[in-house]
């Protein structure tokens, strides 16, 4: 047995939907309960969808009984204020589990590369069943803002970069890909995040939607990169040592994000 993937995802992990028309609906987001939550970056979270229907933004697994991310309830409060978010969420008519949006505010390209990390979407998800993918639908308009992805994590040769602007939309195996968000800003970005159950309806919307599969990677100069490598590893070595300081074990990134 092994899991159901997207074929779209199978060439390279993320796939670029056509632009949707957000000029056409009301900056929804705006209006909705927001709560703090750890992510790449500072962020903040207004969910949609949860575990039990409650304003909240932690994994599934962290609940009891604990379960993979499919089936969230959604929030009744938060729906009433986005019903063109939650129509967008439920379009591909594939399974939702977490579904929420992110307010980042504006960071620098090296606190992105900082900031990669993988998703936990799958724990405890059953062998046999859909791959959960997760998909970023950009509400704001962040044209010179890129989401970044990464194979190997220390690996820059490894990175795609993607233009956000609004009505983007990028579907990726964020459990694959070492990802984070470089906003320019001044303004902070919002997005529609949407965890996905890999199967033949997800597979259709992509089609639908003339998902691509190898859509241009943003130059970037080169000394930036080279920068903000060193600093990488320079803030790794830092956080490692306060935490030796602490006599605490370094947890591994994956596990801090979500
Ligand atoms: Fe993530």
């Amino acid at each position: 047995m092994s899991f159901i993937t997207s074929q779209a995802l199978e060439a390279t992990g993320y796939v670029v939907l056509d632009d949707y028309d957000q000029s056409a609906d009301p900056a929804e987001w705006l209006g909705l309960e927001y709560v703090g939550w750890r992510s790449s970056g500072i962020t903040r979270f207004a969910p949609l969808a949860s575990y039990a229907g409650d304003i909240d933004c932690n994994g599934f697994w962290n609940h009891t009984p604990p379960r993979t991310d499919k089936d969230g309830v959604w929030i009744s409060s938060q729906v009433e204020k986005a019903p063109n978010l939650v129509r967008r969420a439920q379009e591909p008519g594939a399974n939702v589990g977490r579904c929420r949006v992110i307010e980042l505010q504006p960071n620098t390209y090296a606190d992105a590369i900082y900031n990669l990390h993988q998703d936990d979407n799958n724990r405890l998800n059953e062998d046999g069943t859909g791959w959960v993918v997760r998909g970023w639908f950009n509400l704001t308009d962040d044209s010179d803002s890129l989401l970044i992805l990464r194979e190997d994590r220390f690996d820059p040769a490894t990175e795609i970069r993607l233009a956000l602007p609004a009505g983007s939309r990028i579907i990726v195996d964020t459990q694959r890909f070492w990802h984070a968000v470089w906003q320019q800003g001044p303004e902070p970005r919002y997005s529609l995040i949407t965890s996905w159950t890999s199967g033949p309806e997800l597979d259709a919307y992509i089609s639908a939607n003339n998902g691509e599969q190898h859509p241009p990677s943003v130059e970037l100069d080169p000394q930036l990169v080279a920068d903000a490598q060193l600093e990488l590893h320079r803030r790794i070595e830092e956080r490692r040592r306060i935490f030796e300081a602490q006599g605490i074990v370094m947890e591994p990134p994956a596990e801090l994000y979500n």
